[in-house]
């Protein structure tokens, strides 16, 4: 299928890149493509960046049926445009749509509408090195129709938003709470799928951490209230001596492309590196002892983010004195290397876009 292009007649002024608020600055156009049960998905093109009209009772803003996904396009230190793992956003956006009954796209179609969409907007792709063009492909049920059952129609768009650190700590450590009040997952849920869903589930917990002066919410099990499983945008990493540590993906935890990626660098990089369960008690028993030496988060918009302080049950424990540690930076730097072109990309995973498609 080809892609319409109705692009703006005029290129739009762009702004000034340096300093940019997460995903509040748009660029000039947008993808789309409809969905109907009579002609599937249909009529992909990319329009100017607008507002888009929806039925009042359309399905996603009563029962939640979306599903997104966050990739990063970099301007790279060679002056060529990279893209990151970007089959694998595709893959787990159909994944995400199977489990919310959301018909599939084509994974060629949507990669071509990514690329696309980027070309286009190129000159809105920041030059500072570790700035980026986020990239958020979203899909939700359109039908006007108040009973509850999948929508009969869908909308795919993709928008882009250039971007500097996610969090105001930029690569400092953050903090975080470990909430025993509320879970975000259990088994048989969405946690482990890019539901929009899983997301206004946690937003009390992540306000009232905010309120506490705390970065992010550690998310333990759903059932024991044991077991660490996600940070609020991020999975985590812990670095016991000599172990690099990672929650299993059991089901509840989302499986992140920055997580799957910090281990094979891990490894690649000779650190023993395993997913397996790690008891809050660990981590904590980790930090009294100094057995724990790093904590970080790993994802497309945090990267490699760094923990200091995590606090649990009215104690605060702080790890490697909050200050970033070497493996943080090891793994950041070799991340980031390969997604700015910088080093030598020895798994595949980055493609630079050169038009046409
Ligand atoms: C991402 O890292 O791309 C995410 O999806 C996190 C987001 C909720 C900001």
């Amino acid at each position: 299928m080809d892609i319409e292009l109705n692009l703006k007649e005029e290129r739009e002024t762009i702004p000034n890149l340096d300093k940019l608020p997460f995903g509040r600055v748009f660029t000039s156009h947008m993808f789309l493509m409809n969905y109907s049960e009579d002609k599937g998905w249909h009529s992909p093109r990319i329009v100017p960046f607008s507002k888009i009209e929806l039925h009042p009772a359309a399905i996603v803003l009563h029962y939640s049926q979306t599903i997104f996904e966050g990739l990063k396009a970099y301007y790279g230190t060679d002056g060529k445009i990279r893209l990151f793992r970007p089959w694998d956003n595709v893959a787990r956006l159909n994944t995400s749509a199977e489990r919310l009954c959301i018909p599939p796209v084509d994974p060629d179609l949507a990669l071509k509408a990514i690329k696309t969409l980027v070309w286009v907007d190129r000159e809105w792709i920041p030059r500072k090195r570790g700035s980026s063009l986020y990239i958020r492909p979203f899909i939700f049920g359109t039908e006007g129709a108040l009973g509850v059952k999948p929508s009969s129609e869908y909308l795919f768009v993709i928008i882009l938003c250039p971007v500097s650190a996610y969090y105001d700590e930029g690569f400092d450590p953050i903090r975080i709470y470990v909430t025993d009040t509320y879970v975000r997952a259990f088994p048989g849920g969405t946690g482990d799928v890019k539901a929009g869903g899983n997301y206004a589930a946690s937003l009390k917990a992540q306000e009232e951490a905010k309120k506490l002066g705390y970065t992010q919410i550690l998310w333990l099990d759903g059932i024991e209230r044991k077991y660490v499983e996600e940070v609020g945008t991020m999975n985590i990493f812990f670095y016991f001596e000599g172990e690099l540590a990672t929650p299993e993906l059991t089901g509840t935890i989302l499986p992140g492309i920055t997580r799957d990626s910090v281990i094979k660098l891990a490894r690649h990089l000779g650190i023993p590196t395993v997913e397996r369960r790690i008891s809050i008690e660990e981590v904590l028993e980790g930090a009294r002892t100094g057995r724990l030496k790093e904590c970080f988060g790993t994802g497309t918009a945090a990267v490699i983010s760094p923990v200091g302080r995590i606090y649990y049950k009215g104690v605060e424990y702080i790890i490697n004195e909050e200050k970033t540690g070497p493996l943080a930076r090891r793994l950041f730097d070799y991340l980031t290397g390969l997604q700015y072109g910088e080093i030598e990309d020895p798994f595949g995973w980055t493609i630079t876009l050169e038009a046409p498609f």
